[in-house]
C-alpha cells in the first residue's frame, strides 16, 4: 500500500456519528465480529468500525473523510459473496447498505424498476411480479442477497441461460465516488450509444469504483407459465455432452443446470428429501425448465428435449407436477453451496467456459483431483458453460494464501484458459482470485484495470487490494 491509513482518531469517530446519528454508529466486538465474514470460503477480517448510512448524501460525507484521512473502505451488501468482495480485508471502516432498502417506483408504462441498493433480490422480483413484471436474474441467495451486490458482481443465475445476467438489465446507476462527488451514470433509456458506457464499467467492478446509491433496472413481460423436468445420467461427461446438444438441436431453456451426485447426496440428506433420485447408477442430473405464455408448445418443448437426451443416455425423467414439486427442486438445486460447504466443501471455484467445452473441464478436473488428493463436485449452470466446482481438500478450508491451494487452483485456472474460458462467470475475483488474473489476463490489461481504478480512486481507499493488488 502506498499510503499507510491513519488511525481512525476520535475526532473522525465523532465526525461519522454526526452522520449517520449514534445508532446507526458500530463498534462493539458482536457488530465488528458479524460485519468480519460473508460467505466466502472461512475468511473472516475484522473492519475498524460499521457504519449504516441511509442517504446518498451520507456515504458521500463518509467518503470525503475516509478520503481526506487516506482510511480504507469496504461496501457491504448482504454479504453473501463468495470471493471476498466484501471483507474488509485492511480494517478501517465498512459501510453497510442494508438501509438503503427501498423499492423506490416501478414504472408499468415504461417496464422499469428504480431501486436502492439493500433490497433483497427476491423481494424485488416479487414485487415487479405483481404488476407482471418480471426481473429475471436469479442467483440461489436471492432469498437474502442485495440487488446492490448483485449490481457489484454482476450476478447471474440459473435463468441467465435464457435472459442474461444482471448487466443485461441495468440502465442507470446513481453512484457516490469515492471521492465522494454523487453522480448518475448514464440515462433510463433502452438504448444508449453516449460517451462511454459508465454504467458498465461500474456493473462487475466489485465496489472498487463507486458505491451504488441507486439502481434503475429495465423489466420484461412476467412469462405466464414454466415446465421442470429432472433427467438422471449415469455419466457426467455424458450429461455434460447433452447440455450443447440441446441448443444444437434449436432449443433455449430458461434454466439447465446440473449437479453432480455427490453435491446431491449431500444436500439430499441435510434437507431430508428424496425429490432427487440418489442411486450407484446416477452420475449427475440435468435439471431443465422452460417458460412461455402457451403450455401446448412448453409441453412440446419439454418432449422434444427430452428425446434428445435419451440420445446421450438419460435415464428416466421425470416431470415436475406441480409449483410444491418445483419448489422441491428447485430448492436442492439453491441449497447446494451452502450445504455442501457445511460438509466441508469450503473452496468455491466459479469456472465458465464454451458450453461445448464442458466435458474436457469434468475430465480435467477429476484427473487434478486424483493427481493433488481432493474431493471436488461440481455443479451450477451448465446451459451457460459456468460450472461451480466445490473443493475439499483435507485440513485446508481456504485457498486464500494458502501455497498448496494456490498449485492445484492454478492448474485448474490454466485448463479453464485452455479451454477458451475464464476464471469467474459470475461470483468475481474479489480477494480470493485476484492472485490469478495473470492467468487469464496480460500485464498491458491488467494495467488499463489499475488505471481506471486511479481515475475513480486516486487515494486507493475504496475497497482497495480487491480485484488487483
Ligand atoms: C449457485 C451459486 C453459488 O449457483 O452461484 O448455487
Ligand atoms: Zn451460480
Amino acid at each position: 500500500m502506498e499510503h499507510l491509513p491513519d488511525t481512525i482518531t476520535a475526532d473522525i469517530i465523532k465526525s461519522f456519528k454526526l452522520i449517520v446519528g449514534n445508532d446507526y454508529f458500530f463498534a462493539d466486538a458482536e457488530s465488528l465480529q458479524h460485519y468480519s465474514r460473508d460467505e466466502t470460503e472461512t475468511l473472516s477480517f475484522q473492519p475498524q468500525v460499521v457504519l449504516q448510512p441511509a442517504t446518498p448524501q451520507e456515504v458521500s460525507a463518509i467518503l470525503k473523510i475516509c478520503n481526506e484521512h487516506r482510511i480504507p473502505v469496504t461496501p457491504r451488501g448482504a454479504g453473501t459473496g463468495l470471493t471476498g468482495g466484501a471483507l474488509p480485508h485492511l480494517g478501517g471502516v465498512l459501510i453497510s447498505t442494508e438501509r438503503f432498502s427501498r423499492i423506490l417506483n416501478i414504472d408499468e408504462r415504461n417496464l422499469q424498476v428504480t431501486t436502492e441498493p439493500g433490497v433483497i433480490t427476491e423481494v424485488l422480483q416479487r414485487a415487479v411480479a405483481e404488476k407482471g413484471l418480471f426481473y429475471p436474474p436469479d442467483p440461489a441467495s436471492k432469498g437474502s442477497c442485495f440487488i446492490g451486490g448483485n449490481i457489484s458482481e454482476n450476478s447471474g443465475g440459473p435463468r441467465a441461460v435464457k435472459y442474461g445476467v444482471v448487466k443485461d438489465y441495468v440502465l442507470n446507476l446513481e453512484v457516490v465516488l469515492p471521492t465522494g462527488e454523487i453522480i448518475w451514470t448514464g440515462a433510463n433509456v433502452l438504448k444508449n450509444a453516449t460517451g462511454y458506457n459508465i454504467t458498465q464499467l461500474i456493473v462487475g467492478s466489485e465496489g472498487t469504483l463507486g458505491i451504488v446509491t441507486k439502481i434503475v433496472l429495465r423489466l420484461i413481460p412476467l412469462p405466464k407459465y414454466d415446465l421442470l423436468m429432472l433427467a438422471p445420467f449415469g455419466s457426467l461427461e455424458k450429461a455434460c455432452e447433452a447440455v450443447s446438444a440441446i441448443f444444437r438441436a434449436g432449443y433455449t431453456p430458461s434454466a439447465l443446470e446440473l449437479m453432480e451426485i455427490n453435491a446431491l447426496k449431500i444436500v439430499s440428506s441435510m434437507v431430508d428429501s428424496h425429490a432427487m433420485p440418489v442411486n450407484d447408477q446416477i452420475e449427475a442430473h440435468l435439471l431443465i425448465e422452460v417458460d412461455g405464455n402457451d403450455t401446448e408448445v412448453l409441453l412440446k418443448e419439454m418432449e422434444q428435449i427430452a428425446a434428445v437426451l435419451e440420445n446421450y443416455e438419460a435415464g428416466e425423467i421425470l416431470f415436475a407436477e406441480d409449483a410444491q414439486q418445483k419448489e422441491e427442486l428447485w430448492k436442492l438445486r439453491r441449497k447446494v453451496a451452502e450445504y455442501v460447504k457445511m460438509a466441508g466443501y469450503t473452496i468455491e471455484e466459479d469456472a465458465v467456459v464454451p458450453r461445448a467445452e464442458l466435458p474436457k473441464l469434468i475430465k480435467g478436473l477429476k484427473v487434478l483431483g486424483k493427481q493433488y488428493d481432493f474431493d471436488a463436485v461440481a455443479y451450477g449452470h451448465a446451459g451457460d458453460g459456468n460450472l461451480h466446482i466445490r473443493i475439499k481438500k483435507e485440513g485446508i478450508p481456504n485457498s486464500y494464501q494458502n501455497p498448496e491451494m494456490d498449485i492445484i487452483v492454478r492448474e485448474l485456472f490454466v485448463l479453464i484458459k485452455q479451454l477458451g474460458g475464464t476464471i469467474s462467470g459470475e461470483h468475481g475475483i474479489g480477494l480470493i482470485q485476484k492472485g490469478f488474473m495473470d492467468i487469464i489476463f496480460e500485464e498491458r490489461q491488467l494495467q488499463i484495470m489499475r488505471d481506471i481504478k486511479k481515475v475513480f480512486d486516486p487515494n486507493n481507499i475504496l475497497n482497495a487490494g480487491k480485484i488487483f493488488d
